[in-house]
């Protein structure tokens, strides 16, 4: 199939989350089932276009929107059989990809109408290697930054003969997210006064770009099966349960896989030492570099706690600010967390740096966004401390039982679905879990997986090796994907060519 991935963030060239590593990792996996994969998001102020390898198109297309012509060039990179485009508007050219330092951008819902506008474009204008990907495709789009192209789909190019065939699937992977936006920007789209309905981007007063695409897409993806089945009820709807539930046929769970070869503990360059569930002894070289590198006393007596990730209240940070000086006072285990908060919670930040203070010996608190660092921490870590308040897939409790660290999570979304509960007993399992949104609860499992760490060894190790055993590649996930697109294709006519 002729696929084109409409993402704000697609590593390598942006991410602040999971998103990025996502839409940058399914693109590859789709090219080695036979598919044609191009790909749109922004050209942000940070990538640096020559050290990407970009090359100029010498495309560029004037978009309508807000009384204005935006003009957009595109960048093309091409890797690993991926037709990479980079939208370039100066509207991009900012520090940060959704805010900075002063909060959320007030123009988010200009910025990325015109990245759904270039991706439509792109698609019939921008030429590759024979042509343009063509009218002919789908468009798989994520989360609410996209959620308007459905709607530009219907209401600006199909009255006009263009995309008759063209597909959407979009995929949801954080409902908490919805590009909510006052009414009045609506004039800002271009579109005819009936895309201001409830039937479309009418949301309680408001525009609901989210709640637009999932009304208008095709299909519907999200990032586990656990979170298809939890946002389906009030408690972790959103408030969009109803209109989920609506679409609940076209709804599929299909949790994420992983870049197994940029998360790869046998070849790692961020890494001191290599290692592998046959050969553990590289491991222990990464926890004693990590300590050193942390400024933390270099012991292998200890156990090393890691947490990487955004400081939101999705992630459970009060949970770990509860649970974790009580931990450190009764067991002497050190602590390494790796996060930056957007402006409304930089009140995570402080207090990880005053957990780091009262602890100088047992904390590290980094509060910076680091590629290196986040590796290093998932192989040099003895427990990855994940106890989410919601978490429709996580990857890096993946990252860390590929990588021989055994996560300590709450059991919901993604994290019941991908790690399974330790039972010494019966020697299954391969990772701590817990239910309860309590810091009481993570403190005894905490106290639980330190023990076992102390007085199991053997059997810890063998939760080690099962973890890095399974297999969380993308590869094993692409047929899933594969059938939902085939859905999508048939709503539409869309010729789907079977390899
Ligand atoms: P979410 O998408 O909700 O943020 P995920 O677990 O799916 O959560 O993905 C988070 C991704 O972002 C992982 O690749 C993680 O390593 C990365 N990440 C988050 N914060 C940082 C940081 N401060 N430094 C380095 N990597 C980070
Ligand atoms: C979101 C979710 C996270 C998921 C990621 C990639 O940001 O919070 O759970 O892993 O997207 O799908």
């Amino acid at each position: 199939m002729n696929i084109v991935i409409v993402s704000s963030e697609l590593a390598p060239f942006s991410k602040t989350g999971g998103l990025g590593d996502v839409c940058g990792a399914l693109g590859p996996a789709l090219v080695r089932r036979g598919h044609r994969v191009v790909t749109v998001s922004p050209r942000y102020g940070g990538v640096d276009l020559e050290a990407m390898g970009a090359e100029d198109t010498g495309v560029i297309v004037g978009i309508h929107a807000a009384g204005w012509v935006h003009p957009v060039r595109f960048w093309r990179v091409r890797a690993d059989g991926v037709d990479h485009l980079l939208a370039d508007h100066a509207m991009f050219h900012r520090n940060g990809i959704y805010g900075d330092s002063q909060g959320t951008f007030s123009d988010n819902h200009l910025r990325f109408a015109v990245l759904s506008r270039a991706a439509l474009e792109a698609a019939r204008r921008v030429p590759l290697d024979g042509g343009p990907i063509g009218e002919d495709v789908l468009f798989h789009l994520h989360d609410w930054p996209t959620g308007l192209l459905p709607i530009f789909l219907e209401g600006l190019y199909r009255p006009l003969g263009l995309f008759p065939r063209a597909a959407t699937v979009l995929t949801i992977h954080n409902l908490a997210h919805q590009g909510r936006f006052p009414a009045e920007v609506f004039r800002d789209f271009d579109l005819a006064p009936r895309w201001f309905g409830p039937e479309a981007l009418e949301w309680y007063g408001d525009l609901g770009l989210l709640k637009a695409g999932l009304l208008w897409s095709d299909q519907l993806t999200t990032v586990s099966p656990t979170s298809a089945r939890e946002m389906l009820q009030p408690e972790q709807g959103f408030g969009l349960d109803g209109v989920l539930r609506h679409r609940a046929g076209d709804l599929h769970g299909i949790l994420n896989g992983i870049d197994a070869k940029i998360w790869d503990p046998t070849a790692d360059p961020h890494l001191p030492a290599a290692f592998s569930a046959d050969d553990l002894s590289g491991k222990a070289k990464c926890k004693a570099a990590l300590q050193k590198d942390l400024g933390l006393p270099v012991t292998a007596k200890v156990p090393l706690i890691g947490a990487v990730g955004r400081l939101d209240p999705q992630k459970g940070i009060e949970l770990m600010l509860d649970a974790l000086p009580t931990l450190i006072r009764e067991t002497g285990c050190q602590v390494v967390a790796v996060g930056t908060a957007v402006a409304a919670h930089a009140a995570y930040e402080h207090r990880f740096r005053e957990l780091q203070a009262t602890f100088p010996k047992n904390v590290c608190a980094y509060i910076g966004f680091s590629e290196r660092l986040a590796h290093r921490v998932e192989a040099g870590s003895d427990l990855f401390l994940m106890p989410s308040r919601f978490e429709p897939c996580g990857l890096n409790q993946m990252y860390s039982m590929r990588y021989g660290t055994v996560p300590v999570v709450r059991a919901t979304g993604g994290l019941a679905d991908s790690v399974e509960n330790v039972d010494i007993t019966k020697g299954t399992g391969t990772g701590f879990t817990f239910h309860w949104y309590d810091a009481q609860a993570l403190l005894d499992t905490l106290r639980h997986a330190v023990w076992v760490w102390k007085e199991r060894r053997p059997e810890f190790d063998e939760i080690r090796k099962r973890g890095m055993r399974h297999d969380w590649s993308w590869d094993a996930v692409v047929p899933a994907y594969e059938a939902v697109y085939r859905k999508a294709a048939a709503v539409r006519g869309l010729p789907t060519e079977e390899r």
